[in-house]
């Protein structure tokens, strides 16, 4: 989403520190699993692609699976801030849905659900707007990097706002840990203000009513578009994990390599190569200096081969899932009526405390 991040802007968020925290976060988590909740989302504007599945996805299963409470938000208010999605937003919706559970999100263990289902998530939006400065609203960084991207003349209100929503997204559940990427830093700071902000002005001081959520940096190296860029849905440079084999074949024989016939892994010299093999050592689950090492000569080409066949073996049968339960929109529905109760039942819990320390429960 964000460019900031691709230059030296990463120090000034504070990413080495947040990076160093997370290892520490980890290991806690390996310890006691069940102790934390996790909050994360996306913004239903498409299909999700290999960049969310190696960047994300692929954490929250991993995370699911050692018993860590997720929670999956569909940011369906969240994406009005630049783009006019309402036509098609039920399709994005139910499709984001039928991509977690194809990659092993399961809805018994996690919580998959859309905010504009949850009134009292809503609700929290005016206490919490109430505790920032609109001086540090138009300072956030993500914002102002997605204000200049924006193809809109007009920046809206929302634009300014979403990061105290994104605040209520993480709060109503009181998540410990929200795993994110670097760009989404700025927000949880704003969480975390928020949270603090709130216990200071109306909690009880040996009872907070919000912890402070942390970010949990995930690991994963940045796979690059095959122009070269930031994989993206916006920008038609992803494989998404819906696409055909034979789609696949297409987009990574029309990715963009070098010059240079013998493949190496130097990411910073050598971006789009490398970013090649590393999607293959991904799927391989093997180290991409070696995958690179046993191409070398043969070159590109050869290079494209091995990823093709890499990615569509390890994808097939989460596509095969997927196409399965894209039949079953009844299914679909269902998870997330069950996700949005489950959610609305934890929200509405968190606002009476809310109301309750702000002495507005009448
Ligand atoms: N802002 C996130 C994105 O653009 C999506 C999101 C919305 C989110 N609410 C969230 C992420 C809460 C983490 C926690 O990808």
């Amino acid at each position: 989403m964000s460019t900031i991040l691709d230059t030296g802007a990463a120090d000034d968020l504070g990413v080495p520190a947040a990076q160093r925290r997370s290892a520490e976060l980890e290991r806690q988590i390996r310890e006691q699993p069940g102790r934390f909740r996790a909050l994360t989302g996306d913004r239903p504007t498409g299909r999700l692609h290999l960049g969310h599945y190696f960047g994300s996805l692929h954490n929250r299963v991993r995370l699911q699976n050692l018993g860590v409470d997720m929670m999956v938000l569909i940011a369906d208010y969240q994406v009005l801030t630049d783009r006019d999605v309402a036509d098609r937003l039920t399709e994005h919706v139910e499709n984001l849905v039928v991509d977690y559970l194809a990659v092993g999100i399961d809805p018994d263990r996690a919580t998959i659900f859309t905010h504009s289902a949850i009134p009292a998530l809503n609700q929290l939006l005016l206490p919490f707007l109430s505790l920032v400065s609109v001086a540090e609203l138009s300072r956030n960084p993500t914002v102002k990097d997605e204000i200049a991207h924006s193809r809109q003349s007009a920046v809206s209100g929302l634009m300014f706002t979403y990061p105290v929503h994104q605040a209520a997204d993480i709060l109503f559940c009181k998540a410990r840990l929200v795993p994110v990427g670097q760009d989404q830093l700025p927000h949880l700071e704003i969480a975390r203000t928020i949270a603090r902000r709130f216990n200071k002005r109306y909690g009880i001081a040996a009872s907070p009513v919000f912890p402070e959520p942390e970010a949990l940096l995930s690991a994963a190296p940045l796979l690059l578009g095959t122009d070269g860029g930031k994989m993206s849905k916006s920008r038609g440079n992803s494989i998404a994990l819906s696409a055909t084999a034979d789609e696949t074949a297409r987009l990574i024989r029309g990715a963009k390599t070098d010059a240079d016939r013998h493949i190496t892994y130097d990411p910073v010299a050598r971006p789009e190569v490398s970013s090649l093999v590393l999607l293959a050592a991904l799927c391989l689950g093997r180290d991409p200096h070696e995958v690179a090492g046993e191409i070398g000569g043969k070159g590109a080409a050869a290079l494209k081969a091995v990823v093709t066949d890499a990615v569509n073996d390890y994808f097939a049968p989460i596509r095969a899932r997927r196409a399965e339960l894209a039949r079953d929109r009844a299914h679909i529905r269902r998870v997330l009526r069950d996700g949005n109760e489950r959610a609305a039942a934890v929200a509405d819990a968190t606002l009476t405390q809310v109301r309750a320390a702000m002495n507005s429960l009448y």
